[in-house]
């Protein structure tokens, strides 16, 4: 006999990982990821086809070794679930695919997921000892909360009145703040992804020293934009390569700007959001770029200063990944968000603009 909360598997291949995990409720038993990054760094970006081939090459081994992980057999899973949008279209279908099969195969009913939602939700997740942030008492007083979601096609503030009631608040007009980051390494010849490699050199460089714009400083609304931090970026790389500097002599405080910039433009739309919506209780942060700590503390320090909750995923958890989909679908499996015919299950479709 099962007990205890519902058993979920869940899968993600919106983008360059191919990742599944089994979660119970909120608990994470296990999480599996095969990066891409070596097969698209020499591109200098993700190749939709390539991630396709590598996504149908790995995702059964993956899928293998997520059960093994969670010491779980299939027939023990109550719900499949599967990211089925936003993200690449080819690459969305290789999962949406093999989570369909697998549902029909062994009757299991399918949870389709909206992969924002994940990154939204990420911070509930719960280690395999149920240990996490947010606890279950804490979780009844969080909302109404504010996500703030940036990630490397999203940057977007998320009004939550409570589980699967969301309003966009702002988004970004242009580029997204990962975008962006990946952009500048890309100028600055660190390869693919360049995020994270600007990030670091940030650390060892000093602010102040050189002049970068802060995006939609002035804007009245929500919004985010950051095609003209790029093109500034660019421009100031010329000039300073035109300089007698060598390039390890600004390299460094270019990135800290940079950094700064990008902080700063969410930090002025946080605080705009959190001063237009008091009654808002708790700042959720989610996405890739959430993984440099200097952003995340600023995030942090102006919404405790305030007196809100502040929760974050975990370091491992803040980029793509299958456990924030599995704890997703087990609010989608709460709010009975599920296909259970064979006809509704092969109905689904990938949707690759899916918004929140
Ligand atoms: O959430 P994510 O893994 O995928 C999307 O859903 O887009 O975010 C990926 C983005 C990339 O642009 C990557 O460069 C950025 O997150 N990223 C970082 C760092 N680690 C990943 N950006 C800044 N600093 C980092 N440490
Ligand atoms: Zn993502």
């Amino acid at each position: 006999m099962k007990t205890g909360e519902v058993k979920i598997l869940a899968f993600d291949t919106s983008c360059d990982e191919t990742s599944v995990a089994v979660v119970q409720g909120r608990k994470v038993l296990s999480k599996v990821r095969f990066s891409q990054v070596n097969l698209h760094a020499q591109w200098g970006g993700v190749v939709p086809a390539i991630a396709r081939r590598a996504h149908q090459e790995t995702i059964g081994t993956v899928y293998e070794e997520a059960l093994r992980k969670a010491k779980c057999q299939i027939d023990e899973v109550d719900y499949i679930a599967v990211t089925y949008g936003p993200g690449l279209a080819i690459d969305l279908e290789v999962g949406v695919e093999f989570a369909k099969n697998l549902a029909l195969r062994y009757s299991k009913p399918l949870i389709p997921v909206n992969h924002m939602e994940g990154h939204l939700l990420s911070s509930l997740a719960l280690n395999s000892k149920g240990n996490g942030f947010i606890s279950e008492a804490k979780l009844k007083t969080i909302f109404p909360a504010l996500g703030l979601l940036v990630s490397g096609k999203h940057t977007e503030l998320i009004y939550v009145k409570g589980f699967g009631e969301y309003k966009k608040l702002g988004q970004t007009l242009d580029d997204a703040a990962g975008e962006a980051f990946d952009k500048v390494g890309r100028m600055l010849n660190f390869g693919y992804p360049g995020g994270p490699v600007v990030s670091e050199f940030a650390k060892r460089g000093t602010l102040g020293v050189i002049d970068l714009p802060i995006p939609m400083e002035k804007s009245k609304d929500l919004n985010f934009s950051y095609s003209g931090l790029k093109t500034a970026c660019l421009y100031k790389i010329k000039v300073l390569r035109e300089s007698r500097l060598s390039e390890k002599d600004w390299v460094y405080d270019f990135c800290r700007s940079f950094v700064e910039s990008v902080t700063q433009s969410l930090l002025i739309k946080l605080e705009m959001a959190l001063e237009m919506h008091p009654e808002i209780k708790t700042v959720l942060v989610g996405g890739g770029v959430i993984a440099n700590e200097h952003i995340l503390r600023a995030l942090g320090k102006v919404t405790k200063l305030r007196n809100k909750d502040y929760f974050y995923p975990l370091a491992e958890d803040r980029g793509d990944n299958a456990a924030m989909i599995g704890v997703a679908a087990y609010y989608n499996f709460k709010q009975n968000i599920i296909l259970k015919s064979d006809s509704d299950i092969n109905s689904l479709e990938r949707n690759p603009r899916l918004s929140l």
